[in-house]
Formats: C-alpha cells, structure tokens, sequence
C-alpha cells in the first residue's frame, strides 16, 4: 500500500516530520497556474497584466514566489501591503482595494507609490485627493463597479449585484455627475473601472454578463464625458475543484469571451484597447494546497452518523462553516484501501459547526491515522483564527520531492505573547 505522494513529498513522512495540522503548499502547482495564465492570457492578449489576490493566502514566501514569476499583487489592507513590501514585491506593481480603506491605509499605500487603488465609494475619493494633495502626490484610480449580475456562487462570496457592500452603481456615478468630479480633481488620476463579481464561480455566465454590462456603461460614459478609459480590471473569481465538482475549467473560458467583448467594442468604437488585468487568487492557490491532520476520538450516534475527529478544524479552516464548502478527503496512508462507511470529519472545537467534511466515503479509520483535505490552499490560512485558544498550523513548502518548512506552528506561549500582564 503506498502512501499518499503530494509534489513529489510522502505525506505521511511530512505529517510525522512537522507534526500536524499541517499546512502543505505545492510551489510546482503555483508555477504551473501561473504558466497557465502567462499561455492563456498574457502572452495570448497585448497589454494585459495579471495580480495575484493576496487574501487567498500570503506569506513572505508566496509573495517572493509569486513575485519571481512576474504577477502583481492585490492588496486589501494595510497589513497585506506591509507582507508584500517586506517581500520585496515594487509597490508600482501592486493594487490596493477595499470598501472601508481606513486614512492611514491610504496614507500608507500613498507614501509608498502603489500603483493603482480601487476607489470603492464618493467619500474614499474625496480623502483621496485631498490626502494625496497634503501629500504633494497624483494618485491613479479605478472605480470598482457594481455591473449587477448574481453569481452562482454562496451569496457571501458573491459581490457583483446592485445591494453589494462592495463598489458603486454606474447608475449612481452616472447620475450623480460623479465621474465628472472625478476627472476634474488636481490629485487623482482617473484610469478606468474594477469589477469583481465573486468567487469560487466554476460558469462563465457572470464574468461574461459583468463584462458587457462594463461596456455598456463606458460607451454612456464615453457619451457623456468624453473619458475614454485606459484600464479595466476584470476581478478575480475563477472556480477550481473541490468535492463532486467536475475538473477546474482553463483560465481561457473566462477570459477568452471577456477580451472578444472588449476587443469586439473598442474596435466598434474606434479606442484604443484598454490595459486590461486580472485578479486571480483561488485559481492559483487553491489546489495547490492541502491540509495533513491526524484523527482522534471516532463515535457513532444513535441516528447512525458516524464522526471522525481530527486535531484541527473551524480555526484553520473556516470554509465549511461559513460557505458551506465541500472539500475532498483522504486517508493517507490507506490510498487504494476499499471504503468501509460514510463519515462525517469534524474539527475540535467547541462549536457544533466545526464540521471540515460532511458525510465521506472513507475506508477504515483509526485513532491515529492521518487525513489530507485537499484544495485547501486558498482562504484557510489565511482565513485561520486561534478559537478556543488553539496555535495555528506550520506551513510547509513542497516541490519535486523537497520540502521546506515556510511558517513555523504557533506555540501556546505565542498564544499569550502580547498581552500586556
Ligand atoms: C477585488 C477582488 N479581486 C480578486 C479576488 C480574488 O478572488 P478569487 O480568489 O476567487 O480569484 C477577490 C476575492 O474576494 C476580490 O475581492
């Protein structure tokens, strides 16, 4: 019986060597999405960039790979800016977003050159220009958009409809002569609009919709104030593969039919073709990553359903409580052994949430043995919380076989290490 091999690296020796939860994150799967988006995207479309969505999961380590690989970056927050400068990342390359940028955000992203903020309201502008004035600055700006389009997605990950707290109405900037303020201010440079409109979507219907409803609200806005835009930004969202979901499809089925769009009109319009970027995070990440965990107590109940504990769960992976995510499971070390029964794998905390994985073929288990989750490489880590005190897991690196400790575990005494007794 062999074990299960993840690039190249025996996971149950990786669970035994680094203990367990575990973390473990394939560079050569990183590599290869990034291949993949060079092939389909930026070598296939003139003028097009492509930044990595940090919140998906960002290290020191991740930004310097990414980084080397030629991506930009997507920054949400002051602390995501910091990890990326710290990684040497140039800050001309990265994009700052977020509806609530706070004063001192901005002043950070300001005084260290970012190279374009998402505006994502009236008032975020208006601090804009008047910070970057005190600032002796000219900052270039998108407007994040809401095109109106409902995901087929978990309505917490979809952020594209009118009622979104994400972005503004066209309609509203529009009518609210919005944009002409905009492009009459000293200290920001108006370049074009951002649009995202969610995550995890595995049909290209929305991106499509997203993007004609983009277009449509240029050409009034080309109409009106004679703005032609320099750059769009088409978000991020494209779905990888988690439990009973067909394989992931190819970047190409979203983007294809979004740059046809956009070609398609700005040779209609006669305007040159914008910059056009794209903010994927899960997409590169995502199945890049799985998470080793070792299972404890097993019980069935009187209803039958049998649960599987493990020495992790809800703060290193809050997925399943919160969207009701589906992952995959293995028994590492039991790879090609019959299943036995469904199980359901639930974590350790106090919470009757905590569930990782409901109802799973899985042969049988013992207390002891170890479990991969897979595709747990976006929005865990980074999503990871230390609930009911528990020290978050190590990260390890892996690829072709090497593996390389990345993010050392938590200790219980990190736990307590600022507070102020
Ligand atoms: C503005 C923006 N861009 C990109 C992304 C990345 O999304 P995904 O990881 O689904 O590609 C997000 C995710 O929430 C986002 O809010």
């Amino acid at each position: 019986m062999t074990n299960y091999i993840f690039d190249g690296c025996d996971t149950v020796k990786l669970a035994e060597k680094y203990g367990t939860p575990l973390y473990v994150i394939s560079e050569s799967h990183i590599i290869e999405r990034i291949d993949e988006i060079k092939r389909d995207f930026l070598d296939k479309y003139p003028n097009t960039k492509a930044v990595y969505a940090c919140k998906a999961l960002q290290t020191v380590g991740i930004c310097k790979l990414i980084d080397k690989e030629g991506l930009g970056f997507d920054v949400v927050s002051g602390g995501e800016l910091y990890t990326a400068i710290r990684a040497g990342v140039s800050p001309s390359k990265i994009v700052f977003h977020g509806n609530n940028k706070t004063y001192d955000e901005c002043k950070m992203a300001i005084d260290c050159g970012v190279g374009t903020i998402v505006c994502d309201s009236i008032s975020e502008l208006i601090m804009l220009n008047d910070l970057a004035g005190e600032m002796n600055k000219r900052v270039e700006i998108l407007f994040r958009i809401t095109p109106g389009v409902n995901s087929h997605t978990h309505e917490y990950i979809s952020t594209g409809h009118h009622e979104s707290k994400f972005g503004i109405s066209p309609k509203i900037l529009l009518e609210g002569r919005l944009l002409e303020s905009a492009l009459s201010m000293q200290n920001v440079l108006l370049k074009g609009f951002h649009f995202h409109v969610g995550s995890q979507l595995t049909d290209n219907s929305s991106h499509i919709f997203a993007v004609k409803k983009l277009l449509e609200f240029i050409k009034e806005v080309i109409n009106i104030t004679g703005f032609i835009p320099s750059e769009l930004n088409l978000g991020g969202g494209y779905g990888i593969q988690y439990r009973d979901d067909p394989p992931r499809k190819p970047l190409s089925y979203y983007t294809d039919p979004m740059m046809e769009e956009i070609i398609t009109f700005c040779n209609n319009e006669n305007i040159k073709l914008p910059t056009v970027t794209i903010e994927p995070g899960r997409f590169i990440v995502g199945e890049a990553g799985i998470t080793l965990y070792q299972v404890g107590t097993i019980k069935t109940t009187l209803g039958g359903r049998t649960f599987v504990s493990v020495d992790g769960g809800f703060p290193d992976n809050p997925r399943t409580a919160l969207y009701h995510a589906k992952y995959d499971a293995i028994a590492i070390e039991k790879m090609g052994e019959p299943n036995q029964s469904l199980v359901t794998i639930a974590g350790k905390c106090c919470e009757s949430g905590d569930i990782l994985v409901w109802d799973i073929p899985m042969p049988e288990l013992k207390r002891g043995d170890y479990i991969a989750l897979l595709s747990t490489g976006a929005y865990n880590y980074s999503m990871s919380s230390n609930y009911n005190r528990i020290p978050r897991p190590a990260l390890v690196m892996v690829k072709e076989g090497k593996d390389r400790l990345s993010l050392r575990r938590e200790t219980y005494e990190d736990l307590i290490s600022k507070e102020i007794f």
